[in-house]
């Protein structure tokens, strides 16, 4: 079973929880993206939901699946987010922010009653911070000083580029308008530890380890499902 059949399954599984009514918290990726073309076949076949988008590439696709979408401001209280992640170790502890939209999936997941991960095999992790460099979210003023600040927790980071079209790189853009530092530390032995520190940081708006916040993590193996709860 390939990777992609196993972000396939894990989303879907995911989508079963899901009940009429709800308001939910629709992640960011391309795990998550299988459970959005689910939820949207599920709408069409009646199922009565609104969700709360954390990236604007999901908005995206959640309005092309005509997925009924409202705000925090409507509906602070979230009943179910699905989202997926970069790592997760044996804590349910989990380093978020590939696809830069950190930011808006701590918010969401600070709303939400109940949080469901999404993963393939390749995600599970013994130590976080030991297979995928740590996303943090830093405004553009001053950036190279909030950098040198933020190396004295990691050691070393790199500011995230992205393609323009003509092949150019250029420093990304999240959603919120501020740059990523992608922290390459050697583990995170105590992840609730450097999520503070991290943020304590003038400069840092917020990075992507999220501690006890997932309620389940559904996993995609090539045997099948796999669950740590
Ligand atoms: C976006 C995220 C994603 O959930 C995470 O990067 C996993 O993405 P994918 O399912 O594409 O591997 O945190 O900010």
């Amino acid at each position: 079973m390939n990777t992609e059949h196993q972000k396939k399954i894990a989303a879907e599984k995911a989508t079963e929880t899901v009940q009429s009514g709800m308001i939910l918290g629709l992640g960011t990726g391309s795990t998550v993206y299988y459970a959005l073309l689910k939820l949207g076949a599920m709408v069409r076949d009646g199922l009565d939901v609104v969700g709360i988008p954390t990236s604007e590439g999901t908005e995206q696709i959640a309005l092309e699946q005509k997925i009924p979408l409202t705000t925090l401001a409507m509906h602070p209280t979230i009943d179910l987010t699905i989202d997926g992640a970069d790592e997760v170790d044996a804590h349910l502890n989990l380093i978020k922010g590939g696809g830069a939209a950190l930011v808006r999936e701590k918010i969401i997941a600070n709303a939400s009653k109940k949080i469901l991960i999404v993963v393939d095999e390749s995600k599970v992790s013994r130590v976080l911070g030991t297979n995928f460099p740590l996303p943090v979210e830093i405004v553009r003023f001053g950036w190279e000083a909030t950098q040198t600040e933020v190396n004295r927790i990691c050691g070393k980071s790199t500011l995230r580029v992205a393609s323009t079209q003509d092949g150019k790189q250029n420093p990304l853009i999240t959603d919120n308008g501020n740059y990523i530092l992608d922290c390459h530390f050697e583990g995170i032995p105590a992840p609730a530890a450097v999520e503070s520190q991290l943020n304590n940081i003038p400069g840092v708006v917020e990075n992507g380890i999220f501690v006890n916040r997932a309620d389940k993590v559904i996993i995609g193996t090539p045997a099948g499902l796999r669950y740590m709860e």
